[in-house]
């Protein structure tokens, strides 16, 4: 114990002791719920393929997941497990996926820095707007997804940057007939029902822009 070795600590340093031992032990305890990022990196293998190394693709067909929430990956995964996220290829992917495989992948995808190899160089005045202010009954993008596409990691907000507008635009048009209403897709699926498909448009072409 931190008092054996300093008595008489200042009142301060011994709160502050105490704090940190305790977060250690609550840390070491909780490791197999949080998942490992080793174990993550082997069961990720087979994703790379589509995915790209480490996560950052470079084919516009598949969405990068590198620097994406640990907890918005898990509930992807389940989701496509669990057939609640609907795509043929990526149910298959992961169907065969324990909830520890997931934990662990997705620790893994969270741990790796997210790039962005060719932002659209055309982006969107109206996308932008919308982004950066929301309209009545549509809140600002940038208050849950940061303001550069960044994400909100300990939210289980996703990252948008480096998705393409193709993948985006589909993702709110799956939020706003309700296709994807798993995981926390409440947080969406009101805001998206009130976008017009030119909005929706507008804000994938200024998300495929941030860099
Ligand atoms: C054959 C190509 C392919 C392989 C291999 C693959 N994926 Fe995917 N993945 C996709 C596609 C395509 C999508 C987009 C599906 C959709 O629109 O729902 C996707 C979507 C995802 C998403 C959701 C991304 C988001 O932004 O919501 C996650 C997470 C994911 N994949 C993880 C994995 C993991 C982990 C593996 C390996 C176990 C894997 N994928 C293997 C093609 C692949
Ligand atoms: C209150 C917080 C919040 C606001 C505001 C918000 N989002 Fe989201 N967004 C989320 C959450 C949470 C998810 C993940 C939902 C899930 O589990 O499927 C998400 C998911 C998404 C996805 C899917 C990402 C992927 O990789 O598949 C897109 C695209 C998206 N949001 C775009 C937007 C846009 C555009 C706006 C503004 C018009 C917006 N969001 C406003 C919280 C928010």
């Amino acid at each position: 114990m931190k008092t054996a070795i300093h008595p008489m600590p200042r009142r301060g340093r011994f709160t502050a002791g105490m704090l940190i031992g305790l977060s250690f032990l609550t840390g070491a305890a909780q490791a197999n719920e949080a998942g490992s990022i080793k174990a993550g990196r082997e069961a990720a293998e087979s994703c790379a393929a589509c995915h790209g190394e480490k996560g950052n693709s470079n084919n516009p067909a598949f969405p990068s997941i590198a620097g994406q929430s640990a907890k918005y990956v898990a509930s992807q995964l389940t989701a496509y497990r669990d057939g609640k996220r609907e795509n043929d290829i990526m149910s298959g992917q992961a169907s065969g996926l324990s909830d520890e495989q997931i934990r662990d992948i997705a620790v893994y995808y969270a741990a790796q820095e997210r790039k962005v190899a060719n932002p659209a160089d055309d982006g969107s005045d109206l996308g932008a707007d919308l982004y950066h202010q929301g309209r009545e009954n549509v809140a600002a993008c940038a208050a849950c997804h940061h303001s550069e596409g960044h994400g909100n990691q300990p939210a289980g907000f996703p990252a948008l940057r480096g998705l393409t507008a193709a993948y985006t635009a589909q993702s709110l048009k799956d939020y706003r007939s309700g296709d994807r209403s798993h995981g926390q897709a409440a947080l969406m699926t009101a805001l998206a029902a009130e976008l017009s498909d030119d909005e929706i448009d507008a804000l994938a072409a200024h998300i495929a822009s941030l860099d």
